[in-house]
């Protein structure tokens, strides 16, 4: 059983995170490369802003909303992270909800879904390379970005999807696929399960 969880990461009233989020998770399965596709959508999760007194890395959670969420994360065998940009990078509750854990993110892929203005939200892609790849992550050069994106939503909060986004989408699935079969034996059986 291989399982992809999508992320949505913006948790604001009114956000569009949770849409895109919808329209990449309808296209994982529609890919089939992955058993099981999953969204998991940040403003449910509903964390606190990090409050656990041992570094992740010991799996020492004293609190239940993060052995719920290092289950969560654990079951996965790789990621899209459905992103805006914020001030010209990504957002807090992400890197939150990133920091929380630690081996349970280690040897598996990411790809990035972005979004914003002009900008697609790639500085908020490209920033949060540097986090994940220190946590053993593998984020794929193969990504979505999406300009302009408030254009795509229409009056009932519907997404039209262009050709831009689904081919980029159909080629960074295909490579998610790849890689996490390439990781999948670097990771250890308990390694990534808090203690
Ligand atoms: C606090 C804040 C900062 C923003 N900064 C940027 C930015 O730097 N670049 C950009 O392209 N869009 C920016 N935007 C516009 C967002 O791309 C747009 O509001 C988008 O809908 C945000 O995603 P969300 O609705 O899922 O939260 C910003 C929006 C907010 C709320």
């Amino acid at each position: 059983m291989s399982k992809l969880e999508v992320i949505v990461a913006s948790t604001r009233p009114g956000r569009i995170g949770r849409t895109i989020g919808q329209w990449i998770e309808t296209e994982a399965v529609a890919h089939g490369g992955f058993d099981e596709v999953e969204l998991v959508d940040l403003a449910e999760v509903n964390l606190p802003f990090m409050n656990e007194p041992h570094h992740p890395r010991l799996g020492r959670y004293v609190h239940q909303h993060t052995r719920d969420w290092s289950v969560k994360v654990a079951e996965a065998d790789g990621f899209v992270f459905v992103m805006p940009e914020y001030n010209s990078g990504y957002n807090a509750e992400l890197k939150n909800a990133i920091d929380y854990l630690h081996a349970e993110w280690q040897y598996k892929p990411v790809g990035l879904v972005s979004y914003g203005g002009v900008s697609a939200g790639t500085r908020a892609a490209q920033m949060i390379k540097q986090v994940v790849t220190g946590l053993k992550m593998t984020p794929l050069p193969e990504a979505v970005a999406v300009p302009f994106v408030n254009g795509l939503i229409g009056d009932e909060g519907t997404l039209t999807p262009n050709d831009m986004m689904c081919a980029s989408a159909k080629t960074m699935l295909d490579e998610l696929v790849r890689v996490a079969a390439a990781l999948r034996p670097l990771r250890r059986p308990g390694d990534d399960l808090a203690g």
